[in-house]
């Protein structure tokens, strides 16, 4: 398995171009299965969990066309046909988000076999939203033996939805299966995540008739058939809140380009009261840090326009070298403290108390071995790597390929030592 070792204490200096975001791609393919046209999706992120969905979608019936237009990376995905209405274990375990795949064949063809996607490391994860939607949506879903089988005969049927809590993924899920439900749909407590309003504005170019979405409650018009449509992915929030922590932690001054300040505003005003110069205009974010040491800031973490648990881990370690103590509560999923360890292994003193960490900082961390077992707790160690002393190698890469694109060489444009070390020993 590959490595990425990195020798800390370099500033970061330059531009980082921010991609296509990992987790509306993944939602705005799915959609592709809604319309026998086209749907070209720009801005596109080339990334292990883009390519385990498009895997899926060609067993479904979808023509998977990666290509480069003008604007960078493009992908054509295209189901003229719905050949099998089955997504199996195999290819839903490997990415859970695959899962979403079920409204959209629900609605296309009146049934699918979907795998239930299981656990995962950071917790347990149910999806009974997902199928209380869709049944509300009249669906008939029965579970056996690890799949959901699901059927609409007479296709789905409008709905008013309210849900307890909001959940990214179920108001998605919702939005894909209603857009081709006859009558109105109305989604309550419904996520606001950048995401859905991405989801939202790619169906609406379609055809469909989506309201209100990046507010708690969205109406959904149902309409007879979507049509092809080229939509341009969101810039990724989470890869740009990444970028401007490890700016902060290694020092220096980086812009980074494509980016959308309102998108990461709860992650910049944090970083603002540590210590850390931040400026924007419409399309980038420059992030500047001299050598003063960062106050720490307590945290916790919120749906949008909260601050993202996706960027939990890494605000965690620039804590680590922070002046003072922090304390971090992680409110969205039960188990995501999983690089508290790993930071320990480099001399963080962090210690949990269910959902609560107390960061208490310290003067340096040391380079170690580490690993991680979800993305965004390895990139976290990555970003600790960028200023702890000596060197720092991070063990099971394919979390980080999952979501983050030319990560070594994103950051080692801007001057940090980084290396991947492939499996066969190669060094690149
Ligand atoms: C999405 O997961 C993201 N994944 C996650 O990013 C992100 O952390 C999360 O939203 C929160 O922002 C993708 O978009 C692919 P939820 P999702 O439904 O949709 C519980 C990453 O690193 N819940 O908003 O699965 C759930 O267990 C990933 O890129 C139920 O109980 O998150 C959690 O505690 C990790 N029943 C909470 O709701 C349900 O039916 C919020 O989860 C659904 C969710």
């Amino acid at each position: 398995m590959d490595r990425i070792a990195i020798v800390g204490g370099a500033r970061l200096e330059g531009e980082i171009p921010i991609s296509g975001a990992k987790n509306s791609a993944i939602k705005l393919m799915a959609a592709s299965l809604l319309s026998d046209q086209p749907l070209r999706l720009t801005n596109m992120p080339r990334l292990a969990d883009t390519r385990f969905l498009g895997r899926l979608l060609s067993r479904l019936g979808t023509q998977v066309t990666e290509t480069t237009g003008a604007d960078g990376p493009e992908t054509v995905l295209h189901a003229p046909e719905i050949i099998s209405a089955l997504a199996p274990y195999d290819l839903v375990r490997q990415m859970r988000a695959s899962f979403n795949v079920l409204g959209p064949l629900l609605a296309r063809t009146g049934h699918a076999k979907v795998s239930l996607p299981g656990g995962c490391s950071i917790g347990a994860r149910p999806v009974d939203l997902h199928l209380k939607a869709l049944e509300a949506l009249g669906a008939r879903i029965d579970l056996h033996e690890g799949y959901v089988y699901a059927q609409a005969p007479r296709g789905l049927q409008g709905a008013e939805i309210e849900f307890p809590f909001v959940s990214v993924g179920a108001t998605e899920h919702t939005l894909l299966a209603s857009v081709l439900a006859s009558g109105v749909t109305v989604i309550r407590n419904a996520a606001r995540e950048p995401e859905i309003v991405d989801l939202a504005d790619c169906l609406n170019a379609m055809g469909a008739k989506v309201e209100g979405a990046g507010t708690d409650v969205i109406h959904v018009t149902g309409v007879a058939s979507l049509h092809g449509a080229t939509h341009a992915v969101v810039p990724d929030r989470i890869e740009t809140g990444t970028y401007a922590m490890a700016a902060a932690m290694a020092g220096g001054e980086v812009k980074l380009t494509g980016a959308r300040a309102v998108h990461v505003s709860a992650l910049l005003d944090m970083l603002v009261k540590t210590g850390v110069d931040v400026a924007h205009d419409a399309d980038s974010i420059t992030l500047k840090r001299n050598g003063a040491r960062l106050k720490s800031v307590d945290l916790t973490t919120d749906p949008y326009p909260g601050f993202a648990t996706d960027l939990q881990a890494q605000f965690m370690a620039l804590m680590s070298l922070a002046d003072g103590e922090s304390v971090i509560r992680e409110t969205i999923f039960e188990n995501r403290f999983m690089h508290v360890p790993e930071l320990s292994r480099l001399g963080a003193d962090i210690s949990v108390h269910g959902a609560e960490a107390r960061v208490r900082g310290v003067e340096a961390l040391t380079g170690a071995q580490v690993m991680a077992t979800d993305l965004r707790a390895s990139v976290s160690l990555v970003i600790a790597g960028l200023a702890a002393k000596g060197e720092t190698v991070v063990n099971r890469v394919y979390h980080l390929d999952r979501g983050f694109e030319r990560l070594e060489e994103k950051l080692g444009a801007c001057g940090a030592n980084i290396r991947r070390i492939r499996e066969d020993g190669e060094e690149s």
